[in-house]
């Protein structure tokens, strides 16, 4: 047992908007600014729940847009090729840098659904949002938290993150919240593709053709191919571009980012209570809002 107070826990510049709670890394003028961000009609967002395989998805989205284009032979660190919009301190400068980038844009973000850009809806922006069985995002957020000093280095143990994660104690709130607001939101509309992690890992082609297809391109197979080679798990982790390697507030000594890429790794990490527990919320959720997802475990 750890004798860390899970209580006096709390994330640099934490604030909480809408009840959602946020660190320095995403501070109030940031999310203003990710409000009013101008969007192009060819923009694309990439939004998603941490550790939910938004990196991944981002440079599916990102190869699926720019492939065998200059752009992308540039060999720009991913953070600058697909920026987050609301990463802090968003001072004009950086507004400049990540708006001027080669279109189509493709962004990311981790706002709730109400705190998304106006323009998204206004212009017919298209958006991919990335869901993960929640036991796995649990199990990833908890090695995130702990090697990540924007979230404080977590020095807790499993069950009080577990615990966190339940209660919706952690950056960006509640995943059950967070989840059903973009599905209730975005489910009927024709520019928003929902994509599910686990089918990403059972069907990687079919997944860059779906992306494909959304984005209106018509990939021919060797391109297909070729995306699918650029973005394997251990590609992705040993490619200098799209690791994220020299933030510097990772330790990778204690968790690397591109962790295990693998699915059910909650198997690992839940105990039998801490499973009938977390499916039993999972049923009282669906029960309040209809919204369900057969993760096929
Ligand atoms: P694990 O911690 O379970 O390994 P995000 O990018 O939203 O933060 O999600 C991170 C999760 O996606 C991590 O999960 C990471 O390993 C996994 N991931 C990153 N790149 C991947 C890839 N190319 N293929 C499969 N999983 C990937």
């Amino acid at each position: 047992m750890s004798d860390f107070d899970v209580k006096s826990f709390t994330i640099p510049g934490q604030y909480y908007l809408d009840g959602v709670l946020l660190g320095s890394y995403n501070p109030p003028d940031g999310m203003k600014a990710l409000r009013e961000f101008d969007l192009f009609e060819d923009d694309c967002i990439v939004a998603a729940y941490p550790k939910s395989g938004q990196t991944w998805t981002l440079e599916l989205v990102y190869l699926v847009l720019h492939h065998g284009t200059a752009y992308e032979r540039e060999n720009t660190a991913r953070d600058m090729r697909t920026p987050w919009i609301e990463w802090g301190p968003v001072d004009e400068e950086r507004l400049r840098n990540i708006s001027n980038i080669p279109r189509p844009r493709v962004f990311k973000t981790h706002a709730i659904a109400k705190h998304l850009p106006v323009q998204l809806r206004e212009k017919n922006v298209k958006m991919v949002f990335v869901f993960r069985n929640p036991k796995d995002v649990a199990v990833s957020y908890y090695h995130f938290y702990r090697m990540n000093a924007v979230l404080s280095r977590f020095p807790g143990t499993w069950s009080q993150f577990y615990e966190m994660f339940m209660a919706g104690n952690v950056a960006h709130g509640s995943w059950f919240d967070y989840v059903q607001e973009y599905w209730r939101e975005f489910k009927d509309d024709k520019n928003v593709l929902f994509l599910y992690y686990e089918d990403m890992v059972k069907d990687h082609a079919g997944s860059v053709r779906k992306i494909a297809n959304f984005l209106g391109r018509n990939l021919r197979d060797d391109v297909v191919e070729d995306i699918v080679k650029r973005t394997s798990f251990k590609t992705m982790k040993d490619n200098f571009a799209t690791r994220a390697h020299k933030i510097p507030f990772f330790d990778e000594n204690i968790s690397p980012f591109f962790r295990k890429g693998n699915v059910g790794d909650w198997k690992n990490h839940f105990t039998v209570r801490q499973n009938e527990d977390f499916d039993r919320v999972y049923a009282e959720k669906v029960a309040e809002s209809g919204f369900c997802i057969d993760f096929g475990e």
